[in-house]
């Protein structure tokens, strides 16, 4: 039998998991749909969605799901990314951060400046492509709006898609690029030399809190704090 988990700690509930990975999945399967209907070049990705007419049939439908499922991401976890100090710090300091000198950084709680300035370009855009979409969609509310307000919907709407894809490439890759971030949205629980080494801030709040509260199965056990060290291994 194996002893107590005392080298993970949770990140993520199964909640938080699911809410995410819907998330995830109707976004990849809103940008190919729509990225098929933006150009004839990209035309072919619609054989995915069963043909020309269905892609364009599913695609709003999946938008509605996609934005749903997002809301309820973002109510969860509005509250870890308002930006501070430290985090404007942290930007001006980002030829560190690609070398990986976090020891010269302002310390990182939850989520990192990068992190956060995502999240809030999520805010801006996703909410944006559902009005844009709504003000196209035909045959349903597209009839209600005049010419140039759809003309300039779908201008918006490809704009806020073509970011957002952008910022998506860029989170996959942050997500991969840090080892054992994946595991966080996978198992839920990510390693202590993770969370002392990338979120330091958070790491101690999660410390301070078993202290008080300790968790019986282990997973989450106190154990000393070594600090910001680079060469803690993941
Ligand atoms: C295959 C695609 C994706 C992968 C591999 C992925 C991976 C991850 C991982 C590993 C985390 C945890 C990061 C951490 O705890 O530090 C995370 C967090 C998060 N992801 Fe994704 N993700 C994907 C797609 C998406 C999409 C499409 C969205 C939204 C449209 C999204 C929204 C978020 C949000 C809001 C968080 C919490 C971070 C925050 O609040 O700042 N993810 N993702």
């Amino acid at each position: 039998m194996s002893g107590p988990d005392t080298k993970h700690i949770q990140r993520y509930d199964p909640l938080e998991r699911a809410n995410h990975w819907v998330t995830a999945i109707t976004f990849i399967l809103l940008a190919f749909s729509g990225l098929a209907l933006f150009h004839p070049s990209l035309f072919w990705f619609s054989q995915f969605f069963g043909g020309g007419t269905w892609t364009r049939i599913l695609h709003p439908f999946l938008g509605l799901a996609m934005f749903l499922s997002f809301s309820a991401l973002a109510l969860r976890f509005w509250h870890h990314n308002r930006i501070t100090r430290d985090d404007i710090q942290w930007l001006l300091k980002i030829g560190d951060v690609v070398r990986n000198r976090e020891d010269r950084l302002p310390e990182v709680g939850r989520y990192n400046a990068g992190q956060k300035l995502l999240f809030w370009t999520m805010i801006a855009t996703i909410p944006t492509l559902l009005v844009t979409g709504i003000i196209i969609w035909r045959p349903w509310f597209a009839p209600y709006f005049a010419i140039d307000a759809i003309r300039l919907a779908a201008l918006l709407h490809a704009f806020c898609a073509f970011v957002i894809i952008l910022g998506i490439i860029v989170h996959i890759y942050a997500a991969l690029w840090i080892k054992g971030t994946v595991g966080a949205m996978m198992r839920g629980t990510v390693t202590r030399a993770w969370a002392a080494k990338h979120h330091p801030g958070w790491y101690k709040k999660r410390l301070r809190e078993e202290e008080v509260n300790p968790d019986p199965s282990g997973l989450t056990e106190p154990q000393a704090f070594h600090g910001r060290s680079n060469h803690q291994q993941d």
